[in-house]
């Protein structure tokens, strides 16, 4: 493995902004300093320029089943983490859904043997813990799957007769999630009243794209946050609520932090930026921005951003969930399958290319976080939080050299057809963002070049067994 000097610039950790060159060796920062006399294969001129800890993006569903299997998202691992390279993300993290005819540890495998041959940044897997009926045994599967990279297991709480767990599989879960030191995540929305919304609306005629938002209601969310938190206490677990998206949800979580509860939340930049008013009036083609939980309205954003201020909420991911408007021949059948009838529109937005852009633009040029801040919630954070801390999220002597080179000053403007990814529209088309990537390296790898090139193969990135998430340590 080669060298290389990242000359001039000023580094961005979560705690501290210091004028530093960064020495690479073999995959790794070999020291951090003024280095007049140190000598590399590739010299990368800085000057100007910011130099942060690649982003991690701790929740993705990249080639992944919905809906019953019905269908799947558009980006496969290549696609995919090639699209978060070029957005400055080196690190991403997708889930398991266990497969209708297999048990969950071999969904398991064969998932990590394909992600691990696509992929080009590092990737982990957090398994999604099926209803028991599903698969009796399914616990037994989990404690074995630990020592695979496991070390986080989603729970949701919608989605009844198909992925929807109830109190008593959540309580079981939780228990021994933290007999096993793994962190739980919940899909935080009570399934059951969505579903009587959902049938509410249907019967009433109201099916169009939009209505989807009235059935996934503010109260079915933060109801669902309040719950698992007061399930999470009670078993004495840590609990992360993935895509946070009502503020009065957010609620929930601040609210429980300061009365001490070991609770940490996700946001979605689509939650921060998008509102409902940009779709309600699309028709059809608002399917484009059906996601759960919703975006909502611009009226809800300024209690998330609150949250991010505050520390009450701890990560922004994307939950980058891609599919096509037009519909290519090998995909299974994408965004429009049934135009005007919102409960079979394939949810998820797409968005692992634009998070770091769209979150620096309205986050950090928008004053509502500062540079370290910035760094907390995308890498340092989600390390922490999810086994990686030391190795990455920091630009510090002996992590992995994942390190983007960032220009603040940098004019651009996201596209779908500037894009890297196989979808074919963005929910951030047309926004003026300052702030971009310009060199993106992976473990030492110089991946993007400023000039756009790509420099990488399927495979390149490594599958993260990670370790315990610092959730666990009293003082975190
Ligand atoms: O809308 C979302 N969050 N889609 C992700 C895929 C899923 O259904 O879990
Ligand atoms: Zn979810
Ligand atoms: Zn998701």
């Amino acid at each position: 493995m080669g060298s290389t000097i990242i000359k001039g610039g000023t580094v961005v950790n979560a705690d501290a902004t210091t004028r530093a060159d960064v020495l690479v060796r073999d995959g790794r920062i070999a020291a951090l300093g003024l280095g007049e006399d140190w000598a590399a294969d590739e010299v990368i001129d800085a000057g100007g320029l910011l130099v942060m800890p690649g982003g991690i993006d701790a929740h993705t569903h990249l080639e992944y089943p919905v809906d019953g299997f019905t269908t799947r998202t558009a980006d496969d691992f290549h696609d995919g983490t090639v699209a978060a390279a070029y957005g400055g993300t080196t690190t991403v993290l997708d889930f398991v859904k266990k497969e209708p005819d297999a048990t969950l540890r071999d969904t398991y495998l064969r998932r990590r043997a394909t992600a691990a041959s696509k992929t080009v940044v590092d990737v982990g897997l957090h398994a999604i813990v099926p209803p028991r009926d599903q698969q009796p045994d399914v616990l037994d599967d989990l404690r074995l799957l630990v020592a695979e990279g496991a070390r986080s297991w989603k729970f949701f709480m919608a989605y009844p007769g198909t992925q929807m767990v109830d109190d008593g599989e959540l309580l079981e879960g939780f228990d021994l999630a933290r007999r096993m030191g793994v962190l739980p995540l919940v899909h935080a929305e009570n399934g059951h009243m969505v579903a009587r919304e959902t049938k509410r609306l249907v019967d009433g005629g109201h099916t169009a794209e939009r209505d989807h938002a009235t059935a996934h209601g503010h109260d079915s969310e933060a109801e669902a946050v309040h719950r698992a938190i007061v399930l999470a206490e009670s078993i004495g677990t840590p609990l992360y609520v993935v895509h946070v998206s009502s503020a009065a949800a957010a609620e929930e979580i601040a609210r429980a932090r300061s009365a001490g509860a070991k609770v940490w939340g996700e946001t979605c930049p689509q939650y921060l930026v998008v509102a409902y008013e940009d779709y309600e009036g699309l028709g059809d083609q608002a399917a484009r921005y059906v996601c759960s939980p919703p975006i909502r309205e611009r009226s809800n954003q300024s209690g998330l951003w609150h949250a991010l201020r505050t520390g009450a909420m701890s990560t922004v991911a994307t939950d980058h969930a891609g599919f096509c408007l037009h519909q290519p021949e090998d995909l299974p059948p994408q965004k429009l399958r049934s135009p005007g009838f919102f409960p079979k529109v394939p949810n998820g937005v797409p968005g692992i290319e634009d998070r770091l852009m769209v979150l620096w633009e309205a986050g950090v040029v928008g004053g509502h976080l500062d540079p370290c801040r910035f760094v907390e919630l995308t890498s340092t954070a989600p390390a922490k939080l999810f086994g990686l801390a030391g190795q990455k999220g920091v630009v510090a002597v002996g992590a992995d050299a994942d390190l983007v080179v960032w220009d603040a000053h940098a004019d651009h403007t996201i596209t779908a057809a500037g894009s890297h990814l196989r979808t074919d529209y963005s929910i951030y088309e047309g926004m003026r963002v300052t702030g971009k990537p310009v060199h993106v390296l992976s473990r030492g790898r110089h991946v993007v070049d400023a000039d756009g090139t790509f420099r990488g193969d399927p495979g390149d990135g490594e599958f993260l067994l990670r370790g315990e998430s610092e959730t666990f340590a009293t003082t975190y």
